[in-house]
C-alpha cells in the first residue's frame, strides 16, 4: 500500500495568492510595520490642526534626527519594501479572490469586497501621495512644510483625493484587524467575533477622524515660512 504524503507546497501557488506562508506574511505585515505606520503617520499629521509651529517642528525633527544615509534605509526596510510585499501580494490575491454569495451573509461579502477595493485605491493614492511629498522633497526640493502642503490643498480635488485615501486606509486597517485575529485564532468564537467587530469599526472611525482632522488642520491657520533651508544633509 502505497504511503499518502501532504501536497508539496510549490511556488506556483504564491502567484494564485493561496501558498501559506506568503499569506501569513502578508497578513503580519498589514499589521506591523505597515499598520502600525499608518496609525503613527496620521498622528503625527495631525499636529497640522494645533498650527503650522507644531507641524513644522515634527516634519522637521523627523528629517534630521538620523544621518540621511541610516534614514533612507530605515524607510525602505521599515516603510517601502514590507508595504511594496503587502501590496503586491494583496495584488495577487484580489486577482485569485471570490465573494461566495451564497455560503456568507451580505455584510461578510460586503466587508470582503470592500476590504479588496479599499486597498486598490490606497496603492495609486500611496503612488501618488509619495510622489508628491518624500520623493519631490528629496529631488527637486518641494515644499512638504505646512505652507507647501496648504498651497497643495488649493486644489478641491486634491481634498477629496486625501479624504478617500485616509478613509481607504482606516477601514482596511481595521476590517484588517478583525480579519487577521481571526486567521490567526485569537478569536475563534461567534460572540468574540461580533464584538471584535464593534470595536474594530469604532477604531475605523477615529482613525478616520484622526486623519481628516490632519487634513482640515490646512485650513485652520496661517502659514509661516518653512525651515527648508536650515535642513540639509548629516
Ligand atoms: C495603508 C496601507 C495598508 C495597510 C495598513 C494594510 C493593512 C492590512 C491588514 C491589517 C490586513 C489584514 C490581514 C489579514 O487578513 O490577516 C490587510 C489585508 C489585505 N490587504 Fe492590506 N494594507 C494596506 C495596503 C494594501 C494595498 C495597497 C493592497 C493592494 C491591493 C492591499 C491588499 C490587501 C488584501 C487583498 C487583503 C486581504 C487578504 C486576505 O483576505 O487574505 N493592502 N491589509
Amino acid at each position: 500500500m502505497g504511503v499518502q504524503t501532504a501536497p508539496k507546497a510549490n511556488w506556483r501557488e504564491g502567484f494564485k495568492g493561496d501558498n501559506y506562508t506568503l499569506h501569513k506574511l502578508h497578513s503580519l505585515t498589514g499589521i506591523f510595520p505597515v499598520g502600525y505606520y499608518l496609525v503613527q503617520h496620521l498622528f503625527f499629521n495631525s499636529f497640522a490642526a494645533m498650527g503650522p509651529k507644531y507641524f513644522n517642528a515634527i516634519v522637521y525633527f523627523f528629517n534630521v534626527i538620523l544621518p540621511k544615509p541610516v534614514l533612507y534605509a530605515m524607510e525602505l526596510l521599515l516603510v517601502i519594501l514590507p508595504l511594496l510585499f503587502h501590496a503586491l501580494y494583496g495584488f495577487v490575491i484580489t486577482y485569485h479572490g471570490k465573494a461566495n454569495i451564497y455560503r456568507y451573509r451580505f455584510s461578510e461579502n460586503l466587508a470582503y469586497t470592500l476590504q479588496r477595493v479599499s486597498g486598490v485605491y490606497i496603492f495609486f493614492f500611496l503612488l501618488y501621495h509619495v510622489y508628491s511629498t518624500s520623493i519631490s522633497h528629496k529631488l527637486y526640493g518641494t515644499d512638504i512644510y505646512y505652507a507647501g502642503m496648504q498651497a497643495q490643498f488649493q486644489n478641491p480635488w486634491l481634498v477629496v483625493v486625501y479624504a478617500l485615501g485616509v478613509i481607504a486606509s482606516s477601514y482596511h486597517l481595521f476590517n484588517g484587524v478583525w480579519n487577521f485575529c481571526i486567521r490567526w485564532g485569537f478569536t475563534v468564537g461567534e460572540r468574540a467575533q461580533r464584538t471584535l467587530h464593534r470595536w474594530c469599526m469604532v477604531g475605523f472611525v477615529l482613525l478616520s477622524a484622526l486623519g481628516l482632522t490632519a487634513l482640515a488642520g490646512f485650513f485652520m491657520h496661517e502659514p509661516i515660512p518653512s525651515p527648508l533651508h536650515t535642513e540639509g544633509g548629516q
